[in-house]
């Protein structure tokens, strides 16, 4: 299940993930537009990077892959994956620590882990974010994915309503982007 790139190495979370992972999931701004209980204590980090590690990545549901940098080994993020039944279809999220971020790393890790999905079969990749978010989105138009719809949801954790802007990269448009 691991995938390589050139900088990174998406991998199955480890406990020595625990600090770093609680550390960008605390960030206020990494967790400004997601749908998380923030900050997120030490305790809880141990309890779901347990959790995540025993996670099957064949198998419906999320699977969040961590970010590794090869350079240092150290964790920078996670690009997690929720596999519809069936494996036709796909959501994904990101998250870059803060420090980390404006170096290419989530385009790399998406990227990546896009390959691997349209290479077993996936047809459709899909992801949201909030409309506020512009980096988010601009990052889903550069890897390909296009606008589809909006909508409203309430977030329970931020206690807000909020408009979601949805994106969808068929495999016929992978391909083509791939072979540019
Ligand atoms: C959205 C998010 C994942 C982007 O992460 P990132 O690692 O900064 O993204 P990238 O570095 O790949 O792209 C960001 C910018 O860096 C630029 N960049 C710098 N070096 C680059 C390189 N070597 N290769 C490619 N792009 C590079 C990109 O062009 C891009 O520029 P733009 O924003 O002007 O279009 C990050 O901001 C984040 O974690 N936000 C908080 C969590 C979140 O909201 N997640 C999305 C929920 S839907």
């Amino acid at each position: 299940m691991q995938i390589e790139t050139s900088r990174l190495r998406l991998r199955r979370f480890l406990p020595c993930d625990i600090p770093d992972f609680a550390a960008y999931r605390s960030d206020g701004e990494v967790a400004r537009y997601q749908n998380w209980d923030f900050p997120l204590p030490l305790a809880s980090a141990r309890r779901l990077v347990g959790e995540y590690s025993r996670r099957d990545p064949a198998r419906p549901g999320w699977f969040p892959y961590a970010i590794e940098l090869k350079e240092d080994a150290s964790l920078i993020g996670d690009v997690a994956v929720n596999r519809h039944p069936g494996g036709l279809k796909a959501e994904l999220g990101f998250s870059i620590a803060r420090e980390r971020q404006g170096c290419g790393y989530a385009s790399e890790a998406v990227r990546g882990v896009l390959g691997e999905l349209f290479t077993q079969g996936l047809r459709t990749a899909v992801a949201e974010c909030d409309v506020r978010n512009t980096r988010s989105a601009r990052l889903l138009e550069h890897l390909g994915f296009t606008y589809v719809r909006q909508h409203s949801v309430f977030v329970r954790e931020k206690r807000e309503r909020t408009q979601l802007s949805e994106f969808a990269l068929p495999a016929e448009r992978w391909a083509v982007l791939k072979g540019q």
